[in-house]
């Protein structure tokens, strides 16, 4: 594992502002977990209150338009998370890229406008099971890898990449340690080719059915640096049980 893991929340179409607790106690929690990177990803309506809530952890958004504004109703710019208090956006997930018909191209132009606001990004990639049962899983993700990512000077210090099968979504069924060992492996030598030395600090985050149950077997898996978590990270007790998972997994 990485010297400091980092574990994301991400809380999907989930929590209005009875959920603040939620946020105040993770980010209480965290306090003891230092050794661990935490981060929430609410819906845009919480960003703000998450952010004057939650003094430590990461506070970040689930998506962003790649426009700088305009005519685009519904619509939220980098700039516009960036000052509601976010500090990363998480784009290209599986449940936007199938919701929304978005491609690797749209995904590489909302990474390049959060880079361009000084935001980090979280960029998703995954195979669907049909996918894996072809054979084809490591080609998938190197083509979502090499149209998703950004470009640009300094981008690689920016970015995060999430490898999240989209059968392990929200199913209770993960691959394998040894499966997430080597698409993270395969991945790695992926952002080495597309950025060069600076590909190697970039952190791999597994996602997909992490639990607090299971959390350290899978962040044990070679080249994973942290998990982007959805179902268990909207209670703070179980995602805490993640994140202190990951803290005694380094002390092992
Ligand atoms: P689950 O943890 O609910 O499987 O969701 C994973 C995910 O999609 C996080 O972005």
């Amino acid at each position: 594992m990485f010297e400091r893991p980092y574990i994301v929340g991400n809380w999907k179409m989930h929590g209005t502002r009875a959920m603040l607790s939620e946020a105040r106690a993770i980010d209480r929690g965290a306090e003891r977990l230092m050794k661990v990177e935490v981060a929430l990803a609410p819906p845009f309506t919480l960003i703000h209150a998450t952010r004057k809530e939650a003094g430590l952890i990461g506070v970040g958004a689930q998506d962003c338009h790649p426009a700088e504004g305009g005519a685009h109703t519904g619509d939220i710019s980098a700039a516009m998370l960036k000052d509601s208090g976010a500090g990363f956006v998480i784009v290209g997930h599986s449940e936007r890229r199938a919701d929304h018909g978005e491609t690797d191209a749209d995904v590489k132009a909302k990474a390049e406008a959060a880079l361009a606001v000084g935001l980090n990004a979280i960029v998703c990639v995954g195979e669907t099971e049909a996918d894996r049962d072809a054979g084809k899983a490591e080609a998938v993700v190197a083509r979502q890898l090499d149209g998703s990512l950004p470009q640009g000077e300094s981008a690689a210090a920016k970015v995060t990449v999430a490898y999240e099968p989209v059968w392990a979504i929200g199913t209770g069924r993960t691959p394998t340690v040894e499966d997430i060992g080597a698409m993270h492996c395969a991945i790695r030598q992926r952002l080495n080719a597309i950025y060069g030395e600076d590909g190697a600090a970039i952190r791999i985050l597994y996602g997909g059915s992490v639990k607090p149950e299971n959390a350290a077997e899978l962040l044990g898996a070679d080249e994973v640096g942290g998990a982007l978590v959805g179902g268990a990270s909207l209670t703070a007790e179980s995602f805490l049980g993640i994140v202190a998972a990951a803290h005694e997994a380094l002390e092992a």
